[in-house]
């Protein structure tokens, strides 16, 4: 069974249709640049767009970069203000004409991650943050998600934000080396495993590609592997989450 996951981030917006039997996209990813302002008409008006390319009438799971709950968007750190609120869910459905899910994109990056990437046949806590403009989490319990965590925003001994502190994003605009930004997120991992104890670390995000130039200086208990889908996870784990829309 195929279902189109769409990923929206911060400067692009990427589908493609998934295999949700295999976690395997089923042609190329078609990608847009983020509309800015990033307002919810013209978001969805790209959403519409990425479902024509592909010609689709089936269920479709799209990630957002906030906390949703049932659809609407709670939170907007790194999104235009006017998603504070909004039923995204019933917006991109009612524009597209197709069946919708909404989910938080670190959430959608673990469920793919938990399913055919690096958290595959893992039980125990783990702990999934992606690293990019800001810091993304998602909880894993013996498989299960417990959704929205938001521990990007969680304020560190120091009196910063973690994603304000150890984002990729801060990497690259602070020039701060391999060395200096593992110190960063070692801190971060740190409360996270005095709050979680968790079996396992998976980090996410563009950078995990460059996961031997940072991994092996964090120093955390817990193992910390890179995650596996890269810029895939969002659109597959969205895809998955959208499972239960064709069964109802
Ligand atoms: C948002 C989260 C999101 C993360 C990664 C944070 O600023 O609050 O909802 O998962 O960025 O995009």
């Amino acid at each position: 069974m195929e279902i189109l996951g769409i990923d929206i981030g911060g400067s692009g917006i990427k589908g493609a249709p998934v295999d949700v039997g295999t976690g395997a996209l089923a042609a190329d990813r078609f990608r847009i640049p983020t509309p800015e302002p990033s307002l919810p008409d013209a978001v969805a008006a790209v959403v519409v767009e990425i479902a024509q390319h592909f010609n689709w009438r089936g269920p479709i799971g799209c990630t957002f970069p906030a906390v949703v709950k049932n659809g609407v968007t709670l939170s907007a750190a790194n999104v235009d203000r006017a998603w504070l609120g909004a039923d995204a869910q019933n917006l991109f459905a009612r524009e597209t004409g197709c069946p919708v899910l909404v989910l938080n994109d670190a959430d959608a990056a673990g469920i793919a991650e938990m399913q055919f990437g690096a958290g595959k046949d893992r039980p125990g806590v783990v702990l999934l943050l992606t690293l990019g403009t800001g810091i993304g989490s998602a909880l894993f319990v013996d498989g299960l998600l417990v959704p929205n965590t938001e521990f990007g925003h969680m304020i560190l001994p120091r009196g910063s934000e973690a994603e304000h502190w150890a984002a990729d994003r801060i990497r690259t605009e602070k020039d701060l080396s391999w060395k200096k930004w593992a110190r960063r997120l070692s801190e971060v991992l740190t409360c996270l495993e005095i709050l979680f104890s968790p079996d396992l670390f998976i980090l996410g995000g563009g950078v995990s590609k460059n996961h031997d130039k940072f991994m092996p200086l964090l120093k955390v208990h817990a193992p910390v592997v890179p995650a596996r889908l890269l810029n895939e996870a969002g659109i597959v784990g969205a895809a998955l989450a959208a499972k239960d829309l064709v069964t109802q």
